[in-house]
């Protein structure tokens, strides 16, 4: 058998990240060991800690670190010690945006899923989930207004101040994340493909509209449906399971993707990955993995957090970056049971009932490998 390694740059960043990122890699050490594949992955500082450590949330260093690598692990970034910074230094933007840029990180996958057995976590009535939800948001992460041209604030000779952000997209920068989009519903049970846009005000999407109708005919095994994003806000919390796949534009993709996590009950449980346009050398796609849930400053320290969505980002990083699906579905396949069958869950999907430490979660999850 030849030899693989797997070189990953490891950014764990503020608050819970450290902790939560330590469980993600004695799992990937579990699993990918006893199959003779080596990891070798680099620390580098981001967000807050780097501010702290080097004077920038984003330095040099660390895209080297990344640069160097096939693929980025990250946990997350900010907190209360940077919150006054000016907002462009502040972590979480100075961190992620060039991030995204530097590695054009432009197709974002966040799988919204809730086990059957946790429905009690999501906000919405058990009657409209009660089999869970399994559904996926692709989200354009390069284009549109985050990054359009020009961006701008003028003092006007009248005395009034104007702001003015650009929104923009190419045929080609839509046409590949529906590719995204339409391969992942490929892989899916439903094969169902909604794509969200505003093509009754804006022009951006009437384009996309139309892109994703002419680009559907390469894919007649998907059923490809279109909603205003207003109208999908709307559908996604009164019945989310009549998604399969949604894929939208940046801004929309920030906003939907929020309200799927917090239907999806617990942020603890929820990864995603943002792929790039070139390969790695593996021959797959460069990716940065995150959780969802975000740097959760106040039980940082408190060996509490849930690790399960830094573990399953983790998972994400073998299939998508690494071709090694069935690793990554052991490791899917090992948190899940930890937490339906075995009950071991902590504080944020316990419902009062017994909850344990990240340190036994780690062990219980291990344990299933
Ligand atoms: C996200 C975040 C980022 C975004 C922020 C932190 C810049 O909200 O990843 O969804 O807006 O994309
Ligand atoms: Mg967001």
């Amino acid at each position: 058998m030849t030899q693989k390694t797997l070189k990953f740059a490891v950014l764990p960043g503020d608050g819970i990240g450290p902790e939560v990122m330590d469980v993600a890699l004695a799992v990937l050490d579990k699993v990918c060991t006893p199959e003779g594949i080596k990891l070798e992955s680099t620390f580098a500082y981001v967000g807050g800690a780097a501010i702290d450590a080097k004077g920038q949330a984003l330095p040099q260093e660390t895209l080297d670190t990344c640069a160097a690598s096939d693929a980025i692990l990250f946990g997350s970034v900010g907190g209360p010690k940077w919150e006054n910074l000016p907002p462009n230094e502040q972590p979480e933007r100075a961190a992620l945006l060039p991030l995204r840029k530097a590695f054009k990180l432009f197709a974002n996958i966040r799988p919204g899923l809730l086990y059957p057995e946790l429905v009690d976590a999501s906000p919405l009535r058990r009657d409209r989930i009660e089999n869970g939800i399994d559904i996926v948001c692709i989200r354009e992460l390069t284009g549109g207004i985050y990054f359009g041209q020009p961006k701008s604030t003028t003092e006007l000779p009248d005395g009034d101040t104007e702001a003015l952000d650009t929104m923009v997209y190419r045929k080609s920068e839509i046409e590949r994340i529906l590719k995204v989009a339409f391969e992942t519903a490929r892989t899916r049970k439903a094969k169902k493909v909604c794509s969200v846009d505003k093509a009754n005000v804006l022009t951006t999407s009437v384009l996309w509209r139309k892109t994703a109708t002419e680009f559907a005919k390469n894919y007649p095994d998907i059923e490809l449906s279109h909603l205003y994003v207003d109208n999908a806000a709307m559908q996604l919390v009164r019945d989310p399971n009549q998604f399969d796949v949604f894929v939208t534009e940046n801004m929309f993709g920030d906003i939907l993707s929020d309200e799927m996590a917090v239907i999806c009950g617990s942020l603890g449980m929820l990864a995603s990955a943002s792929l790039g346009v070139g390969k790695n050398s593996f021959g797959n796609a460069f990716g940065l993995y995150e959780p969802a849930g975000g740097s959760a400053p106040d039980i940082a320290g408190k060996n509490i957090a849930n690790p399960c969505a830094q573990v399953l980002s983790a998972a994400m990083m073998l299939r998508y970056s690494f071709g090694l699906n069935a690793l990554a579905e052991k490791i899917e396949r090992a948190v899940r049971d930890t937490v339906t069958k075995g009950n071991i869950r902590t504080g944020d999907i316990a419902f009062g009932g017994q909850s344990v430490s990240t340190d036994v979660m780690q062990a219980e999850i291990l344990k299933r490998l």
